[in-house]
């Protein structure tokens, strides 16, 4: 298949300056002297994790208002994992420890709730009300006024346990079975809801385009669906730990058919388009749990105020490169763990806006606010998101924040 190709550098800075995702002042001012020039010896440091909080008080304050010391204070508290059962080890008295300590399975309570609501919907649709299926319609699925969407069916074997709301226990270590599996592995469980957005179908090919550590990886694999999985990063040394979580997870056949790549997935249209029926596309962003909690890695540090910057135009890059990748009548899912709109609906609008101009290709996003019905026993949302789902941190349930949007391409 020929593949579309991707602006070159200077075509992208180009149009981001012009989209407005970097403005000129940001570009300008991280392209001028004072930049390069070794900061003063004596000039006071400020860590990385202040930086990040002082400039997510100043963004987050005025976007969330009155919600964000309460996002604020979850943030910098101990966050809450899932623990994404492994269906490739012998896991069933797995499930039954984790129920005997009050852990429940949301992704099989979301999927009950689902199929209850779709039976209540089917009785509406007999009495004459208006709905209709999961939006594959043009632009953003609008709902009638007063009535809700149907909720679409989260139909995956994917189990994950999470204690209740307000409830902090902490998980155990993973054990390995006979045959040395780890029987669960740790992950804020609100990742998951990318992957269950992606909707993986028998015999599908999907693409992971920035796959490492992994646990996205995983679960794509646990929903036992994909016809052939490809999960590539860029960097190396995050790929050799893509390599670890496969081994301790996933049996030698099952590993050895999921192609591990390490290209810039910027370039991937060059290589494979228009081949996927499923592509994520979890780039890479101002984790913002990671930066307020931890300096190592703090993207918030000094030296790396450029490549912070830069984000929005790589996520931007590489959502167009996954666009590219997916089949005609595929599906996008692009995530964050940002709360920051620039980086998630702002590149979703342009992503949208440049398929269309530059490569005509139509996608529309899709209606997602059924996820809010149904998973919110387990997580915080917010409702102001125009595109795509937001997951907020909050002490009583304090996951995320995710960012997820899913995109069709026509
Ligand atoms: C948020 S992390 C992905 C986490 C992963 N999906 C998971 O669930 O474990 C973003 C990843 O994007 C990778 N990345 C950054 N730039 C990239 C590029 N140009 N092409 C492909 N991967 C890239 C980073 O190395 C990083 O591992």
């Amino acid at each position: 298949m020929a593949a579309e190709r991707p602006p070159s550098e200077a075509q992208w800075l180009e149009v981001t300056v012009m989209l407005g995702i970097l403005s000129l002042g940001d570009f300008v001012s991280s392209h001028t002297p004072q930049n390069f020039l070794p900061q003063a010896a004596t000039a006071p440091r400020i860590p990385a994790t202040r930086l990040a909080l002082h400039h997510f008080d100043a963004s987050y304050g005025l976007q969330l208002g009155e919600r964000w010391p309460a996002v604020r204070a979850a943030l910098l508290c101990e966050q809450k994992y899932g623990a994404l059962l492994n269906s490739f080890a012998s896991a069933e008295h797995v499930a039954q420890e984790l129920e005997l300590h009050n852990a429940t399975d949301f992704v099989s309570e979301a999927a009950r709730k689902a199929q209850s609501l779709l039976q209540g919907s089917e009785v509406g649709v007999e009495k004459g009300e208006s709905v209709s299926p999961e939006g594959h319609g043009g632009g953003r699925t609008v709902t009638p006024a007063g009535t809700s969407p149907p909720p679409a069916p989260i139909g995956s074997n994917i189990k994950c346990y999470t204690f209740p709301r307000g409830d902090i226990t902490r998980f155990r270590p993973a054990w390995p079975d006979s045959l040395g599996l780890l029987s669960y592995y740790l992950m804020d469980a609100a990742s998951l809801l990318p992957i269950l957005a992606l909707n993986v179908q028998p015999d599908d090919f999907v693409l992971d385009l920035c796959a490492a550590p992994g646990g996205k990886t995983l679960a794509l694999l646990q929903t036992g669906a994909c016809g052939h999985l490809a999960a590539n990063d860029v960097s190396i040394s995050r790929t050799k730990r893509l390599y670890q979580i496969l081994s301790s997870y996933v049996p030698k056949n099952v590993r050895e058919a999921v192609s591990v790549t390490s290209y810039d997935g910027r370039d991937w249209a060059e290589l494979e388009g228009g081949t996927f029926h499923k592509v994520l596309v979890d780039v890479p962003c101002t984790t913002d749990r990671h930066s307020v909690m931890e300096t190592d890695n703090n993207i918030f540090h000094r030296r790396r105020t450029k490549e912070r910057q830069m984000l929005p135009m790589l996520q931007l890059q590489l959502l167009i490169s996954g666009i590219l990748a997916t089949k005609p009548g595929g599906d996008v899912v692009y995530s964050t763990c940002s709360l920051s709109p620039l980086q998630n609906e702002y590149v979703i609008e342009r992503a949208i806006e440049i398929a269309e101009t530059q490569f005509n290709i139509t996608t529309h996003a899709e209606d997602l606010s059924h996820f809010r019905t149904l998973f919110q026993d387990t997580f915080c949302f917010s409702s102001d998101c125009r595109l795509g789902e937001l997951v907020l941190p909050h002490l009583t349930a304090n996951f995320g924040p995710i960012y997820f949007c899913k995109l069709h391409r026509a």
